[in-house]
């Protein structure tokens, strides 16, 4: 069994997570339950951000909080000195209302409504990354009418394709996503921008996909932004000060994921992104990164209480449990695999098949299939592993079933950052029936 950053067990044969055994976690706070290893999210983002400062390059880490936004999670990457990547005005909102210093806020989204960016000019946020034509413009009307600055990006398509997920593939041509780099779209972009005086052009922006094993495309995109740059500065004497090459480093969910580490890809990059601006003669821009899965992913575990059991004979054994695709759409989305193991019974014989079912009513909800667990009753506490990314954030109301708790965990201390809903919660936003006669 894989455990991730401090998990352990203790000597009742319980995982422990921070020096917290999970069954008391489970006990004390309730299930389905998420809970974060602060260390390891700590030493991901070192991880990274030290990398940069070994190579003496310029850097900002921007953690991608949609992988999971809380106010404490802002928190804790403004204690390790993180920059954010914000997509919407609630995230943006949740970054502020927990105190994140907002020049180092950086908002992405290729539909940002006027009023999303109202509230980042407002917040004096760090840098828009502009998206589309349309943002171009009223960007300009808006910062006219502030009369205030803001540093701005363009977001490009490099056309490079990393080898991932089709549905999770952002960086090619045919997307919904940015400026392409090759057909003059991003260099009518620089064009309306780089002599603006109050949208501050500073660079370029990409993302060319999630979950991603390998150096190569990076370095591959890296080298085709650069070229642009070099190109606008042979043309028009700018110089570009900025290259965000965006996130989608991957992390081990099961065996067959081999994730390099932070530094692997950090000093990659950095190399490739050295070696393009000497050739060319430019100089060398800031490196900006955008980590969401890789900061978060497995420092998350999901606790949850084990109900019923069906056997199919011949065929499978089902065990149920109190959530599923509400709290983690993944398996069902993707088709994402993940590993699990009952935290109450960690030294016992994993020797009966199980696939693992959730309470929603849908076929599809299964959390994983084929995992061997040692024999499981109602009432075991079934921990699923990495499920720290695009788990709580992307958890919906579905079956009106309450989102889970959020717990973080560091040094044999837990704390509750994020409430359990309740069944008023569910309702909360509810108005009775006024119209007609009934
Ligand atoms: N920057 C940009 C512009 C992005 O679009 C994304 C992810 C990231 C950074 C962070 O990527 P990461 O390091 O987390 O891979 N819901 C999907 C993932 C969607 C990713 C969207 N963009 C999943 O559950 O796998």
């Amino acid at each position: 069994m894989h455990l991730y950053g401090t998990q352990g067990i203790n000597e009742e044969g319980h995982l422990t997570i921070g020096g917290v055994d999970a069954v008391e976690l489970a006990n004390t706070y309730g299930t389905p339950q998420f809970v974060y290893d602060l260390a390891l999210f700590r030493e991901r983002a070192r991880g990274f951000i030290d990398t940069f400062k070994k190579g003496n390059v310029k850097a900002q880490v921007a953690y991608a909080s949609k992988a999971f936004s809380s106010i404490a999670i802002y928190q804790v990457a403004a204690q390790e000195g993180l920059s954010v990547d914000v997509v919407s005005g609630g995230e943006l909102y949740t970054a502020l209302q927990a105190g994140f210093p907002s020049g180092k806020i950086h908002f992405h989204g290729n539909n940002k409504s006027i009023e999303e960016l109202h509230q980042a000019f407002d917040a004096k946020i760090g840098c828009i990354v502009i998206d589309n034509f349309y943002e171009i413009e009223k960007l300009k009307e808006i910062a006219a009418q502030k009369k205030q600055k803001m540093d701005v990006l363009i977001r490009v398509t490099p056309g490079v394709e990393a080898h991932t997920h089709d549905f999770i593939t952002t960086g090619q041509t045919d997307s919904k996503f940015g400026f392409d780099l090759s057909n003059g779209q991003a260099d009518e972009a620089f064009q309306l921008l780089y002599k603006e005086e109050y949208l501050q052009f500073k660079g370029m922006h990409c993302h060319i996909g999630s979950q991603i094993f390998d150096t190569e495309a990076f370095s591959l995109a890296a080298k085709k932004v650069v070229d642009k740059m070099a190109e606008w500065h042979q043309t028009t004497g700018f110089q570009a000060t900025v290259l965000n090459l965006g996130g989608g480093f991957g992390i081990r969910y099961t065996e067959e994921d081999a994730p390099l580490a932070p530094a692997v890809y950090v000093d990659d990059m950095v190399q490739a992104v050295k070696k393009e601006v000497q050739a060319l003669g430019i100089a060398l821009p800031e490196i900006w990164i955008e980590p969401g899965r890789s900061l978060v992913g497995d420092a998350g575990t999901t606790l949850y209480t084990v109900g019923s059991n069906k056997v199919v004979p011949d065929i499978r054994n089902y065990i149920a449990i109190d959530g599923g695709m509400s709290d983690n759409i993944r398996p069902a989305l993707y088709d994402a695999k993940y590993e699990g193991a009952l935290a109450n019974k960690m030294t016992q014989n994993a020797d009966t098949i199980y696939t693992v079912a959730g309470k929603l009513c849908e076929s599809g909800d299964k959390i994983i299939e084929d995992i061997s667990l040692p024999k499981a009753e109602a009432g075991d506490i079934l921990a699923t592993f990495c499920t720290g990314a695009y788990g709580y954030s992307m958890a919906s109301n579905y079956n009106r079933i309450g989102r889970p708790a959020v717990v973080f965990v560091e040094d044999g201390q837990h704390q509750l950052v994020v409430k359990r809903e309740s069944l008023e919660d569910l309702v909360k936003l509810d108005l009775p029936l006024t119209l007609g006669k009934g």
